[in-house]
């Protein structure tokens, strides 16, 4: 895989796909910069050296319709105050009307392309669409880790017709950091999984197990666990047919000498609400009728002495149901147990960059990535069809 360091893009039309899927507050907002921050250093290489800029991106999930709703507008809007106005937003991302558009641009100028998932072809790896995109463009970059799971035209298909490929820093960074911390660790190396479900985290859970010394498990996932070792769990969320997996990954762990840690206690509440009453019981006490929504003190303490002598520690998941303040307190012990660590400290995914984000301990952790997706993909020990795209432009 090629950087874009790598080659000259002086005078040169640079596509850059980003991944401006951002979120919005309830008056129109962005209520999280994170991705659009993350890709500037590329942006400013690019403009540095010369290049113009042409960006892409999708935003949330129109299903293949043009939506106002799912509008980049914001985001120019947004990249303007940085660059000064001299952002220009595209009615499209293809068309006659968007090429007279890059045809004038000149050095300086960025133009931002209107959602790529208006089009349902992006989403379906279109060789056409792929080609319709390249032909905006000298050189293609991938700058997009979040999205770089995703065999999509904008991320896969146009590495086929693109004159060049090469990678921006977001997606360099990314998986550098991901490697440090997978393939030659700093040992012990722990893992620390939670939220809701299982199943959308087997796959991570079981290519962990052949990598870590330390498997910790906690947020509503842990029931199920738990259920495996005959614990009653009440009306918690248990995936039922997931307990004989959930019973094999930790027999497993213990044939592989992986030390397995499950809460020991937890906050439960008759309702999910952030008004019900709550109380802290160990987990062999779970009341017939009450819902576990977050881990209890000693299972913070229990996991904070695990994660102590961790060298390298990647989290992906909460501890609890932390959006509620009643059981938000799991899921900040955590956020402390891994800053104060004396480690390489990797977290990913969506939730999880919120909890810490929120405390507010961002510039404490080695790296967060942008990935929600994306991250699990790589915790699963797939290669991203993005990145493979790279790797096999010639
Ligand atoms: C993300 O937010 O994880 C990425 O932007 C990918 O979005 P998607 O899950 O809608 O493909």
């Amino acid at each position: 895989m090629r950087s874009i360091k790598d080659i000259d893009v002086s005078g040169k039309k640079v596509l850059v796909r980003v991944d401006f899927n951002v979120p919005f507050d309830e008056n129109g907002n962005i209520a999280d910069d994170i991705r659009i921050r993350e890709v500037l250093p590329t942006l400013q290489y690019v403009m540095d050296n010369n290049g113009i800029l042409i960006l892409m991106s999708h935003l949330g999930r129109p299903k293949g319709k043009k939506n106002p709703e799912f509008t980049l507008s914001p985001v120019a809007e947004y990249l303007n105050g940085i660059y000064k106005g001299h952002v220009k937003m595209a009615p499209d991302c293809i068309g006659p009307e968007v090429k007279k558009m890059v045809d004038a641009l000149v050095t300086g100028d960025i133009l931002l392309l209107e959602n790529l998932r208006f089009y349902p072809d992006e989403e379906k790896n279109d060789d056409a669409f792929a080609g319709e995109l390249a032909s905006l463009c000298d050189i293609y970059v991938n700058n997009a880790f979040a999205v770089s799971h995703r065999a999509h035209a904008s991320v896969s298909a146009i590495t086929k017709y693109a004159p060049q490929s090469v990678a921006g820093f977001l997606l360099i960074t990314e998986l550098e950091y991901f490697h440090a911390a997978m393939e030659n660790p700093r040992r012990p190396l722990a893992a620390v999984v939670g939220g809701a479900k299982v199943s959308s985290k087997l796959g991570a859970l079981k290519n962990m197990l052949n990598r870590v010394d330390k498997l910790i498990i906690g947020g509503a996932m842990a029931n199920t666990f738990l259920k495996s070792q005959g614990f009653q769990v009440g009306k918690s969320l248990v995936e039922e047919d997931l307990i004989p997996e959930a019973a094999e990954i930790m027999r497993k762990a213990g044939q592989q000498g992986v030390k397995f840690y499950l809460p020991v206690d937890a906050v439960v509440a008759a309702q999910i609400d952030a008004k019900a009453v709550s109380k802290i019981v160990p987990i062999q006490e779970i009341p017939e009728d009450w819902i576990a929504l977050d881990i209890g003190p000693a299972s913070s303490r229990l996991f904070a002495e695990a994660l102590d002598d961790a060298k390298t520690i990647v989290w992906n998941g909460p501890m609890g149901m932390f959006e509620m303040d009643a059981f938000s307190q799991g899921t900040a012990s955590m956020v402390h147990s891994v800053v104060n660590a004396h480690a390489l400290t990797i977290v990913g995914g969506g939730d999880t960059d919120v909890a810490v984000h929120s405390m507010g301990q961002s510039d404490r952790i080695s790296y967060i990535s942008t990935g929600g997706g994306a991250f699990l993909h790589l915790m699963e020990g797939k290669v991203l069809p993005g990145v493979a795209a790279l790797d096999n432009v010639k």
